[in-house]
């Protein structure tokens, strides 16, 4: 039995443990399938097995890609009482994580408390780091930032003429943790650098050494009157291999992993009059219909999905993962994975790849963003949503200001982007962006709903690109973009 399970490991395989319990002559005879075929599924369990042993393994197509999911971070809900003290707690952890990450700078190493900063009179060199408590503008437009620390708050003032920095001033959120370096003199404390955390430049552009793909949906509106439901069969069908041009059909063949990023139902009591709107007015129903679809997905792709908020769940972020009653059938899936909002997965982590790190969010705190801050409404608010996730990249934050999305307080704040992504999808926004900060592939996704002018999403400002997928080829991070219309 050793010697056969050492086969397998010197070939590369890994057997799930259901499969120790076979006898030796029948694991000998799947090591001689999967040898003889250089079988591309690296680890193998029971239900290769019984394709096996039906006489079905010829039929498991080895072109498509080997895979591998890995869940980093999936919050379940807690249930714990919320006292006043889990809110101090909750911003003390962003502060302490987020400082941690500004001590990285240099000029950040070694920083001064604002009690000390209080203290001290006219000091050539001052740094600080804190959480943005108050940001107002004195009558001749100079910037004053009050920071706080766990030691008391200090004025900060960005004077208009200093222009980069000025200008720089205009990003800075309600309640992100900053750190300043500057002097203070006649009781004020003038700025003469900003920093936010930011994310690693230093980090490396991974890339897979086999072609596979992984697509990214979201929005699908089940429900709505304004679904697009031949769009969307058309979809399935090209993941299924049954629709497109060859060179599309090749593709999906290659496809490994489809991110599902919320907002697949359109739900009911979302929003006044829904009601008008919908087709299926039974959340089960509609969660029924997205089975009926999802369940024509083969096995060779991985299918991750978290909620949005339109999903019938509590919309308060962390989102927990779907609750099982909804989606009793896809939870049985073993290609699929169920995990909260937002998530971090590993992906593809296989021989020869490092595997990716992907940060899916639903992304209900970019609207406050598209809105409210001056530099991306100018960038072009809703149509250029991109800027905004990489705006809140920089700031290692999904949702800094208080009131950006709901969320519930713990003694840990869950939407820190504590792990550095490789991938960062977004939904929510019914508009199909793409990027790329630094080593990081930023993907903003389209949507299934038809624009009639009228839908729920349009009448928040969203300006929506329905129906086109991004596909993103790992092994060159290329983004492609495929139209469903
Ligand atoms: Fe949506
Ligand atoms: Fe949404």
């Amino acid at each position: 039995m050793k010697e056969i399970i050492n086969l397998f490991r010197q070939k590369g395989y890994l057997l799930a443990p259901e499969l120790l319990q076979m006898k030796s002559s029948q694991l000998q005879e799947l090591y001689s399938h999967v040898h003889a075929n250089h079988f591309k599924i690296k680890i193998l369990n029971m239900s290769i097995y019984n394709d096996f042993t039906n006489k079905k393994m010829e039929t498991i197509n080895n072109d498509f890609p080997n895979t591998h999911v890995e869940i980093l971070k999936s919050f379940e809900d807690e249930d714990s009482k919320k006292k006043v003290n889990t809110f101090v707690e909750f911003y003390n952890d962003r502060f302490e994580k987020i400082s941690s990450f500004l001590k990285n700078r240099p000029e950040l190493s070694n920083v001064n408390s604002a009690k000390n900063i209080s203290e001290e009179n006219n000091t050539s060199k001052i740094s600080m780091i804190g959480m943005v408590s108050n940001i107002s503008l004195t009558k001749n437009n100079n910037m004053i930032i009050t920071l706080e620390d766990p030691t008391g708050n200090v004025k900060i003032m960005i004077t208009e003429k200093n222009s980069d920095l000025y200008k720089k001033s205009q990003d800075i959120v309600l309640d992100e943790v900053i750190g300043i370096t500057g002097s203070k003199a006649r009781g004020f404390i003038f700025a003469n650098e900003i920093f936010f955390p930011d994310m690693p430049t230093n980090f490396e552009f991974k890339k897979s050494s086999d072609e596979v793909y992984a697509a990214f949906i979201s929005d699908i509106h089940i429900g709505s009157t304004a679904f697009m439901e031949e769009s969307f069969t058309k979809f399935i069908d090209w993941v299924k291999g049954s629709a497109g041009s060859p060179e599309q059909r090749e593709t999906s063949k290659k496809l490994g992993y489809l991110f599902i990023i919320g907002d697949v139902v359109d739900g009911i009591g979302i929003y006044p009059s829904q009601e008008n709107d919908l087709v299926i007015k039974d959340i089960y129903e509609q969660f029924n219909v997205f089975t009926k679809f999802i369940k024509q997905i083969p096995e060779h792709v991985q299918i991750i999905i978290c909620p949005g908020n339109h999903d019938g769940t509590r919309i308060a972020e962390p989102q927990p993962p779907y609750p099982k009653i909804f989606l009793k059938e896809l939870y049985e899936m073993k290609n699929v994975t169920m995990v909260s909002n937002p998530a971090y997965l590993k992906i593809h982590e296989v021989e020869g790849s490092l595997g990716f790190i992907v940060l899916m969010y639903h992304g209900y705190s970019l609207d406050h963003y598209c809105l409210d801050v001056q530099s991306l409404r100018n960038a072009g608010g809703y149509g250029a949503v991109e800027k905004v996730v990489e705006f809140l990249l920089k700031k290692r934050h999904l949702a800094p200001t208080h009131g950006s999305s709901l969320f519930v307080p713990s003694s840990e704040d869950k939407m820190i982007i504590e792990i550095v992504p490789d991938i960062v999808a977004t939904g929510h926004i019914h508009n199909l962006r793409t990027s790329v900060l630094n080593h990081i592939n930023v993907i903003t996704c389209s949507c299934f709903e038809r624009t009639t002018g009228e839908t729920y999403a349009e009448r928040l400002g969203h300006k929506p690109t329905p129906a086109i997928v991004p596909i993103i080829n790992l092994k060159t991070r290329k983004v492609s973009v495929m139209d469903f219309n």
